[in-house]
């Protein structure tokens, strides 16, 4: 089933200039890029995006790191989106990552991971409307 997911290529992957090689994978992986923007998230933007982990430890130091610099946000298709860019992402952790992940190659930590993606259609449907409009996503 066509599936659409939420993916961000964080600042740390931006500011090392690993973008394009990113975006080359997706592409080489077959994903359609359905919607794209680079931004420079706030903390309170950062802090409503990952909500779901206000609770957690990294909090603070997640949200502040992801409004650290420019990031690129984007909309990606594929049949079965979010488990296959899951995949190419690799482990959360780039210690425990597969070789030939994006994190396993990129990822100097945990936090510095290089990558986002969606975990769960209704999380997709969260994140994508966060970023996007409606408009921005009619072929
Ligand atoms: P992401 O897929 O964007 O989802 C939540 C993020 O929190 C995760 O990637 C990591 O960047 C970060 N994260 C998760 N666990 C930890 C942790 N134990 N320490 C620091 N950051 C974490």
């Amino acid at each position: 089933m066509t599936e659409r997911t939420l993916a961000i290529i964080k600042p740390d992957a931006v500011q090392r200039h690993l973008a394009g090689r990113i975006l080359q994978r997706v592409e080489d992986a077959g994903f359609q890029i359905r919607a794209m923007r680079r931004l420079h998230l706030s903390k309170p933007q950062a802090e409503g995006f990952y909500a779901v982990h206000r609770e957690r430890p990294f909090f603070g130091s997640l949200t502040g790191f992801m409004s650290s610099g420019p990031a690129i946000v984007m909309v990606l298709e594929a049949p079965d989106a979010i488990k296959k860019w899951r995949t190419l992402m690799g482990a959360t952790d780039p210690a425990k990552a597969d070789a030939g992940t994006l994190r396993q190659e990129f990822a100097e930590s945990i936090e510095r991971n290089v990558t986002h993606g969606s975990d769960a259609p209704e999380t997709a449907a969260f994140e994508i409307g966060y970023f996007f409009a409606w408009i921005d996503l009619i072929q």
